[in-house]
């Protein structure tokens, strides 16, 4: 018997860095996906084959002496496999970048819970999402969880750290155009960056979350009302913000002029320092964005929200 499962990667719309410090943040689930496949195998191991390589390992194998990023996929398998006579075997196919901010380890995280666990018995959605955050803690200690939430979900949350996660009834029928650096970033760099700036700046830290916080509730408004080109407007002045807390570059700032010219507005999305930005657009303006990324050579993709979440069949 073959158990399969795919979940959306990930964009942050608003809020990436603020809301580290209380502000809440807007994340929206893309189509785009990691679809994970398991099996039982009467060899007593456990097996992941991927394109970014093949982890195989004997069951219980001590997670230390892992270093692979396939680690989660040992975890989820070796948690659910552990009391029963088999082996297992993992195949994990990707159309998410990745390493550049889009989720993708937190698709591989829900996919992999959920076509694993579903080879023994009918997990919910929601103890699929523990499990998947667990395994990502595996290789990311300190994560919210926010991500694994919204590629579970799908859809569009706002998130804080006070409240938790509420899903955003609306679906505006925005276009994002992803243009990707190929600069790779460690997250926990560019956040520890952030917060020597803060402690350096602390009024003007304070002014930018406040200014941050508003920016936010007037997005809400706009998302209700499908009025993509005033939140364009606000990703604009949301990259203003995360300009001056230091985490663009002069090749970001380039995708984010290309980007701005041909949509409503581009920004940063996730830790920056390298990674992904994206402009968003409609149906009038779409081809326009991607084609002027292509003609600067940029790798860049079109995505629109993702509302399945996570799929299991
Ligand atoms: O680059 P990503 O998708 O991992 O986003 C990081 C988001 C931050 O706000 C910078 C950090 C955080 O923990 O929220």
């Amino acid at each position: 018997m073959k158990s399969k499962a795919s979940a959306p990667g990930k964009v942050i719309l608003f809020g990436e860095h603020f809301v580290v410090y209380g502000v809440k943040a807007i994340l929206c689930a893309i189509d785009k996906r990691i679809t994970v496949s398991a099996e039982k195998t009467k060899e007593r191991k456990i097996s992941i084959i991927s394109n970014i390589g093949k982890l195989e390992l004997e069951k219980n194998t001590s997670l230390s002496e892992i270093n692979s990023p396939l680690k989660p996929f040992y975890f989820l398998a070796n948690k659910i496999i552990k009391n029963h006579d088999t082996g297992i075997e993992i195949i994990v196919e990707s159309d998410i970048p990745l390493g550049v901010g889009l989720g993708s380890s937190s698709a591989c995280c829900v996919a992999g819970a959920a076509a694993i666990s579903r080879l023994f018995s009918n997990t919910t959605k929601e103890e699929i999402l523990k499990l998947a955050i667990e395994a990502e803690k595996t290789i990311f200690q300190n994560t919210s969880g926010a991500d694994c939430t919204v590629c579970t979900y799908g859809g569009i949350m706002e998130y804080d750290k006070e409240n938790g996660f509420t899903t955003i009834e609306s679906q505006p029928n925005f276009h994002l155009v992803i243009a990707n650096s190929n600069i790779e970033h460690s997250t926990k760099v560019v956040v520890a960056g952030v917060k020597e700036f803060k402690e350096k700046n602390e009024i003007e830290f304070t002014t930018l979350c406040n200014n941050e916080s508003k920016l936010v509730d007037e997005v809400l408004k706009e998302i209700k009302e499908n009025n993509i080109k005033e939140i364009g407007n606000r990703v604009t002045q949301n990259q203003e913000y995360l300009e001056k807390i230091g985490i663009s570059n002069d090749k970001l700032r380039d995708m984010i002029k290309i980007g701005k010219n041909g949509s409503f507005g581009a920004k940063i999305t996730g830790a920056g320092g390298g990674g992904c930005i994206f402009a968003l657009t409609d149906e009038s303006n779409l081809e326009k964005t991607i084609k002027q990324f292509k003609e600067k050579n940029y790798d860049c993709f079109s995505a629109k929200i993702d509302f399945r979440g996570l799929d299991t069949f």
